[in-house]
C-alpha cells in the first residue's frame, strides 16, 4: 500500500480499512493528537514522518502473555506518584496484577523517604500484589520485583545489568532503576502490596539533580541508542508474571536467581541507617527472609533488614 515515497493516498487507506474518507480523516487526527507526525498533501495523500514515545495501551496488549501481571492496565500521561494511586485503586478493590502506569510523575517517591525524580523517558509503574503470605515475608517481592527487573534488561538489551541489595538495578558502576514496595497489612494478613518499578529508560541525564546524575545511568547511554519502551515494558510485565507465579508457590525460590543477579555479596560495604548510623563490613549472604548478612571487622554477624548500601568500590546510589 505504501508507495516509493511514502505517501498513502485517503482513497487507498479507506479501502484497505474499510473505513470512510471522514473515518480515515477523523483517525489521522487522533494520532496526531497522539504526538504522530503525518503530512498531508492533497494530490499525494498521508505520510508518516515520526512516532512518538509514547507508551499506548494497545500496543502494550499486543503480543502480552501474562496470567495476572496487566490483567488490567491503566496508562496515564501523568500522575503524582504511580505507587499512590495503585494504593488506592488497591484500597477501592482493584484486582491482583492490575498495572499503573505514567509517563512522568510529579511526585515520585524513593525508597526511604526520597524523592524519585521521573522527567518523560522513562518507565514508571506500580503493579497490585494480593498474596497469601505472612507480613514478615513481604521483603522477599521486593526482591522478585529486581530479578524480574535485571532480568528484563539482560534478555530485551543483553545488557548485563545487576541488583545492589536489596533492590537498587545497577550496571556499570552507575544506577538505572529501583523498586519501592509499599504495604497495607494486618499482623498476620496482607491486604495488599504495592510493587513501585522506576527505571532510566531513555531520559536525557541532565533532567537529573547533578549530585544524582554523577551516579545514574540510562539503557539509551549504555546500549547507544533510543529504547523502545512499550517492548521494553512488555518484558518486563511478562518477567513479573513469571517471578510472581515461582515466588507464590515457593517464596525462597527467587532468592537463588537473585542471588546469581546480584552484585553486593562478597564485597565490603556500608549500610546506612539514617544520619550518622552507618555499619560496615563485608556483605556476606542473604537469608531466608531477604535480610543482608552483613560479617563485622570482628567476625561477628549482624542481620540488616533495611538501610541504604554503598558499596566500598565505588558504586553509588540515586
Ligand atoms: C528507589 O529509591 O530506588 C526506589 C525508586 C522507585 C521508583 C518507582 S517509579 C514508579 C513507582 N512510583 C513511585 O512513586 N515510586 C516507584
Amino acid at each position: 500500500m505504501r508507495s516509493k515515497t511514502g505517501f498513502v493516498s485517503g482513497e487507498e487507506l479507506a479501502k484497505k480499512l474499510n473505513f470512510s474518507r471522514t473515518a480515515v480523516w477523523k483517525h489521522i487526527k487522533t494520532l496526531r493528537q497522539n504526538g504522530y507526525s503525518i503530512e498531508a498533501i492533497p494530490s499525494k495523500g498521508y505520510r508518516l514522518t515520526c512516532v512518538p514515545d509514547v507508551i499506548l495501551p494497545d500496543d502494550v496488549r499486543k503480543g502480552l502473555k501474562t496470567s495476572v501481571i496487566g490483567r488490567k492496565l491503566h496508562l496515564l500521561p501523568e500522575t503524582g506518584s504511580t505507587n499512590t494511586l495503585a494504593a488506592s485503586m488497591a484500597r477501592e478493590g482493584a484486582d491482583e496484577g492490575t498495572v499503573v502506569i505514567a509517563e512522568l510523575q510529579t511526585g515520585g517517591k524513593g525508597r526511604l523517604g526520597r524523592t524519585w525524580t521521573s522527567p518523560p523517558g522513562n518507565l514508571y509503574l506500580s503493579v497490585v500484589l494480593r498474596p497469601d503470605i505472612p507480613p514478615y515475608k513481604a521483603p522477599l517481592i521486593t526482591l522478585m520485583g529486581a530479578v524480574a527487573v535485571a532480568s528484563t534488561i539482560r534478555e530485551q538489551l543483553k545488557l548485563r545489568a545487576g541488583i545492589k541489595w536489596p533492590n537498587d538495578i545497577y550496571f556499570a558502576g552507575k544506577k538505572m532503576g529501583g523498586i519501592l514496595t509499599e504495604m497495607s497489612a494486618e499482623p498476620d494478613r496482607i491486604h495488599h502490596v504495592v510493587l513501585g518499578i522506576g527505571i532510566d529508560v531513555n531520559m536525557d541525564l541532565n533532567e537529573l539533580p547533578a549530585e544524582i546524575r554523577r551516579m545514574s545511568t540510562t539503557l539509551a547511554v549504555e546500549t547507544g541508542g533510543k529504547i523502545d519502551r512499550t517492548a521494553l515494558l512488555r518484558q518486563l510485565l511478562s518477567e513479573l508474571d513469571r517471578w510472581y507465579a515461582k515466588f507464590l508457590e515457593n517464596e525462597t525460590s527467587v532468592l537463588a536467581e537473585w542471588r546469581k543477579l546480584d552484585i553486593t555479596l562478597g564485597s565490603r560495604v556500608s549500610v546506612a541507617f539514617g544520619p550518622g548510623a552507618v555499619m560496615e563490613g563485608i556483605a556476606d549472604d542473604l537469608d531466608q527472609e531477604g535480610r543482608l548478612v552483613l560479617r563485622l571487622k570482628d567476625g561477628t554477624l549482624r542481620t540488616v533488614a533495611a538501610g541504604d548500601v554503598t558499596i566500598q568500590k565505588g558504586a553509588g546510589d540515586r
